[in-house]
């Protein structure tokens, strides 16, 4: 509606209709949020007042509310002037007529409660948001010509994680920008966001901020064991500016996971082609290399995803063998995605609380490293397992790369990777040594997905 042409209003009775319109809403207003269910302990009394016979009303009167408004800016369109003054009384209008439309659908049984605490429910409607833009992402967008879609829909139902409810500033932080402007330079708050399950995000109408002087990246193959030109990256969230920094064996880089990934020569080249003995004196590794796991069903490997902390050395490792292996990563504390993406591997940007966004039995592989570790809940740990599972297909690897735990926490851990009942490929516990500490152990595996034809 905003995007509507506005013109100025004719003074007078203008006015009044506001006042007239603003009274008349105060009235809805307080009658149906007084109805409302905010707190379950409250019910009681709510339930009480035969609410039936006032949710016709309130329907009633609100839909003569959003009439008489919709009517208004149908007059302003119409008079075909435009004025700083009437393009922001047509979108406050607009505004409020969408607010009107969201409390007149989102009676009880459209709130979601979450928590099995009854007794201090959250109350989630998009009206929890003060920001507009929020709230007109959350809205139900009714296809143009009402009719159903390609997808069978009859409209577009964009949806934010539920605990962004919980994170109301950051969001409205987020969310307040101009519309067609450049973003704020605030990914790093939209990461925050993100891992604490505003997950997914809104969407925003405004242009992501870019490099100053992006400049051409290296071509293939040379861009696999290159490190990029710096002046690809935005530096200004990090606490290293440059690849060299990153690169450098020195710590304090604000990050550690990976913290030698940066270091392509002497780090990264070597890995899944030479494995590492953590202990000189045994034999054991949880390394195994690329070739010998890809010997396990020769040619049959072909795409693949690595949830890892890394910069797509596996991806880059696995493509010089002709299979395709998309790298999901966030940027913690270095810029992962961008380093992946300028070697010219494929970055997923997505975090741990998601379910993964392929279809049921289509992986070849599935690798991981560094990720998921001994910090992991063992619930969270099936759900992760039983959506990898889905995704990998009949006959599918799944690698599970050095997990590292507590020695008395890997049993725990073991019950949950048997519990997919895959075909043991590899299977090894090896003890980790560093730090004068073996409280540790590493453990490695290469399991394949049964075919389930039920
Ligand atoms: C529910 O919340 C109340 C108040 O915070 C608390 O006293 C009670 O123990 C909670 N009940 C459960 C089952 O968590
Ligand atoms: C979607 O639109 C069709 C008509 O095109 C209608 O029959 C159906 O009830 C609508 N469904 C919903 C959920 O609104
Ligand atoms: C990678 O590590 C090696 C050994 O520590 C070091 O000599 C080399 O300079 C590092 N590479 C970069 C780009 O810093
Ligand atoms: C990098 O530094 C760590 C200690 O911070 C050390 O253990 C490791 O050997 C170093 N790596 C190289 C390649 O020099
Ligand atoms: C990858 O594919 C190319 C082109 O088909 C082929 O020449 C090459 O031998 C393959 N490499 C491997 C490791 O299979």
């Amino acid at each position: 509606m905003t995007k509507m042409k506005l013109s100025i209003l004719r003074g007078i009775p203008r006015f009044v209709f506001v006042l007239g319109v603003l009274s008349l809403l105060c009235i809805v207003y307080f009658k149906f949020y007084s109805l409302k269910p905010f707190l379950i302990s409250d019910t009681k009394c709510i339930y009480a007042a035969n609410p039936h016979v006032n949710d016709h009303l309130q329907t009633h009167i609100l839909e003569i509310v959003i009439k008489k408004i919709e009517h208004e800016l149908t007059d302003i369109r119409d008079s075909h002037k435009d004025s700083p003054e009437s393009l922001r009384y047509g979108s406050f209008l607009a505004d409020i007529v969408g607010l009107i439309e969201s409390a007149k659908s989102g009676g009880p049984e459209t709130e979601v409660v979450t928590g099995l605490n009854r007794s201090q429910p959250v109350h989630i409607s998009p009206d929890f948001f003060l920001t507009e833009e929020i709230r007109k992402y959350v809205r139900v967008k009714p296809n143009r010509l009402g009719k159903q879609n390609f997808m069978g829909a009859n409209g577009t139902f964009t949806s934010i994680g539920h605990a962004c409810f919980s994170m109301k500033k950051e969001l409205e932080e987020y969310m307040n920008y101009d519309v067609g402007d450049i973003c704020n330079d605030d990914w790093k708050l939209a990461q925050r966001l993100m891992v604490h399950g505003c997950d997914p995000l809104p969407r925003r109408r405004c242009f992501a901020r870019a490099p100053q002087f992006y400049t051409k990246p290296f071509s293939f193959p040379e861009s696999m064991w290159s490190l990029p030109d710096d002046k690809n990256v935005r530096w200004s969230q990090y606490r290293c500016k440059n690849f060299a920094c990153l690169a450098n064996n020195k710590t304090g880089k604000g990050f550690f996971k990976c913290s030698d990934c940066f270091n392509l020569t002497h780090h990264e080249n070597p890995r899944w082609v030479i494995p590492v003995y953590p202990d000189p004196f045994s034999n054991s590794t949880p390394d195994f290399r690329i070739t010998d796991i890809l010997d396990l069903k020769p040619g049959e490997i072909r795409i693949g995803l690595d949830f890892s902390v890394g910069t797509g050395t596996f991806a880059a490792r696995m493509r010089e063998h002709n299979v395709t292996i998309v790298s999901a990563t966030i940027n913690l504390g270095a810029p992962f995605s961008e380093m992946i993406a300028l070697r010219g591997l494929v970055p997923i940007y997505m975090t741990i609380n998601q379910r993964l966004p392929f279809f049921d039995n289509t992986l070849d592989l599935i690798h991981t490293t560094r990720f998921l570790d001994g910090w992991i809940d063992y619930v969270l740990l099936d759900y992760i397992l039983y959506d990898w599972d889905r995704v990998l297909r009949p006959g599918g690897l799944l690698w599970i790369d050095s997990f590292f735990c507590l020695k008395e926490d890997l049993e725990g851990y073991l019950e949950g990777f048997n519990m997919l009942r895959y075909k043991k490929h590899k299977w090894v516990v090896v003890p980790k040594v560093d730090k004068d500490d073996d409280r540790e152990v590493f453990f490695s595996a290469v399991l394949e997905k049964p075919p389930r034809p039920f």
